[in-house]
């Protein structure tokens, strides 16, 4: 008590003698931020506008610029972010003919990037040219695959920032990251010398070549538009990667300083359940929930694994029932099994299990609350496609997953999940019931109870980097307020940018250090040579003098 005391004297004293300061900081002024997104739907759009609303609600001025078929995605964000659309949708081309499930780069892949790149570009440029000049924009943040929001951004010099969910960027690559070209694991640790020479020396060149028509429409485009030619992913392109990824679904490695890891953002809400399916989930112990997104459906023969494993696995009491987000659309096609029958000899009429007359703990819905049921404690497995989104809400919620991946970052994505120990995954085109059975009832039952661990610190992770949109906030002020000559964002700009190659990775000096060893054990060697020789001469010498 009598230190308490004195301490707190000194401290009275201190102060009165001493005042103190708070730092204060300028006032900055707020500034006009445009974000963009035209293709990708909700996953893309979501987490960026959770930003854009910390944004507005520090007092910049937000917009949300996109197209007719998206506007509804900024409804949830007004008032504080306003939605402009440039119009609709103006090409056959649609966001999903840019995925192809059996081959990334076929022909119809490419060919419809080109379409949509000659069928929009021109129109998109124009229109952004005219928002960002008519609105003092300080700031453009461009979906990664929203070329002329970079292009418009880059003519009117404004500075970027790209936002997407996957490390497509050339800073975001070491030598041992696999690239896009390669479907599969997103680092090179498990793969033999083969596949690594098979994937850089063969599928690379394969993937540049079909892409090469590609890349001379946007040379076109921009020639025709007077835009100079740019790589916003490229690592010395001056625009800021904004990812909504983090390490723990990211291979760990050296990035460059243009990178930015803000994920993964939750949204602030979601639809809460509706009252049925609050009772169903409140009743069952043991619900497995499947969805593949929006874009993906299994194919027939997927379907027919997949539910049978899942009746084999309800039969065995692993899980007490389930609910599966499949669309009305998906239940027409014609092709669908009549009946599924068990290895119990049990069988079940799909249709039947569609409307859900056969078992009522068997569900299938045509929309359902994703997060909700994820958030539910009686949810216990999420069997999924792996697409970003999907994996950062069942993460947050603690729901381990069994992943079926189908294209793009899905089987990264698929991988570290079960490197990190939270998932089990699927080969979609290996229809193996037995396989299938095994990971979920090894999931649900978690004898050894690994899955709960490493779940419980994988959880912890993601709700404590769920946060950060105000990082990503504090990052893109950063930028509106230090850039240079108008769009420099100078403070990030790597050293290397601009220097010789032989001297970024000194090169240079270590071959001039290569040069003087050699230099010196050849004189060394050379001497010791005469050396030997002197000696040798005068040894015969010698002997020849004593046989004389
Ligand atoms: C805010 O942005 C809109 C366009 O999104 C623009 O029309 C308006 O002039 C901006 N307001 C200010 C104060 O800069
Ligand atoms: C400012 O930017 C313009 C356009 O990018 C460039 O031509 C110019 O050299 C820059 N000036 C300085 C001082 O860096």
């Amino acid at each position: 008590m009598k230190f308490v005391s004195i301490a707190c004297c000194v401290g009275l004293l201190c102060t009165s003698v001493l005042s103190a300061i708070t730092p204060m900081m300028n006032d900055f002024a707020p500034k006009t931020i445009h974000i963009s997104s035209t293709g990708g739907g909700i996953s893309h759009i979501a987490w960026t506008l959770e930003i854009g609303k910390v944004l507005a609600q520090r007092g910049h001025n937000v917009s949300f610029v996109t197209t007719d078929p998206n506007v509804k995605f900024g409804a949830a964000f007004l008032p504080d972010i306003k939605t402009i659309s440039m119009g609709p949708h103006i090409s056959k081309v649609e966001f999903r003919d840019l995925f192809d499930v059996n081959d990334p780069v076929s022909l119809s892949v490419t060919t419809a990037y080109r379409t949509l790149i000659a069928d929009v570009y021109k129109r998109d440029f124009n229109a952004y040219t005219h928002i960002f000049e008519t609105s003092n924009t300080a700031l453009a943040i461009c979906d990664q695959m929203a070329l002329p929001c970079f292009d418009a951004a880059k003519k009117l010099n404004i500075p970027m920032i790209l936002h997407i969910t996957m490390s497509l960027s050339e800073d975001t690559r070491a030598p041992f990251i696999t690239s896009f070209h390669t479907v599969g694991p997103p680092t090179t640790r498990d793969l033999s010398f083969k596949q690594r020479f098979y994937n850089r020396y063969i599928r690379l060149p394969i993937f540049l070549y079909r892409f090469y028509p590609v890349g001379q429409v946007v040379k076109k485009v921009r020639k025709e538009m007077g835009v100079e030619d740019f790589d916003p992913l490229g690592r010395h392109s001056n625009v800021i990667k904004m990812i909504n990824s983090f390490w723990g679904m990211e291979s760990p490695r050296p990035v460059g300083p243009f990178v930015e890891y803000v994920g993964p953002i939750i949204s602030s809400t979601y639809d809460s359940l509706p009252a049925t399916m609050e009772h169903y989930m409140n009743t069952h112990a043991r619900v497995v929930y499947i969805a593949f997104g929006q874009m993906y459906t299994p194919n027939v023969q997927e379907f027919k694994v997949l539910l049978t494993s899942l009746l084999e696995a309800y039969e065995s009491k692993a899980l007490d029932g389930f609910i599966w987000s499949f669309s009305h659309k998906s239940r027409q096609e014609p092709d669908l099994p009549i009946y599924i029958q068990t290895r119990s000899k049990k069988i079940y009429n799909v249709k039947d299990l569609f409307d859900g007359s056969l078992d009522p703990n068997l569900r299938f819905e045509a929309w359902s609350p994703q997060f909700a049921i994820l958030n539910h404690p009686h949810c216990k497995l999420f069997i999924s496609h792996g697409g970003a989104s999907s994996i950062h809400e069942s993460l947050f919620n603690g729901v381990p997953l069994l992943l079926h991946p189908f294209t793009s970052d899905q089987p990264a994505n698929a991988y570290t999940m079960k490197e990190a120990g939270v998932a089990l995954t699927l080969d979609r085109k290996a229809y193996d019931f037995d396989d299938t059975v095994e990971k979920i009832i090894t999931i649900l039952t978690d004898k050894d109870g690994t899955f709960k661990s490493n779940m419980a610190s994988m959880q912890a992770l993601v709700q404590l980097k769920s946060r950060g949109k105000i990082h990503a906030a504090d990052m893109i002020e950063e930028v509106l307020y230090s850039v240079r000559n108008k769009s420099d964002i100078w403070y990030r700009r790597e050293e290397s940018d601009g220097m010789p190659l032989l001297k970024v990775t000194n090169w240079d000096i270590n071959l001039a250090a290569l040069a003087c060893i050699a230099a010196f054990f050849t004189i060394v060697f050379k001497a010791l040579f005469k050396t030997i020789s002197l000696l040798k001469f005068l040894f015969v010498s010698h002997q020849k003098l004593k046989t004389a």
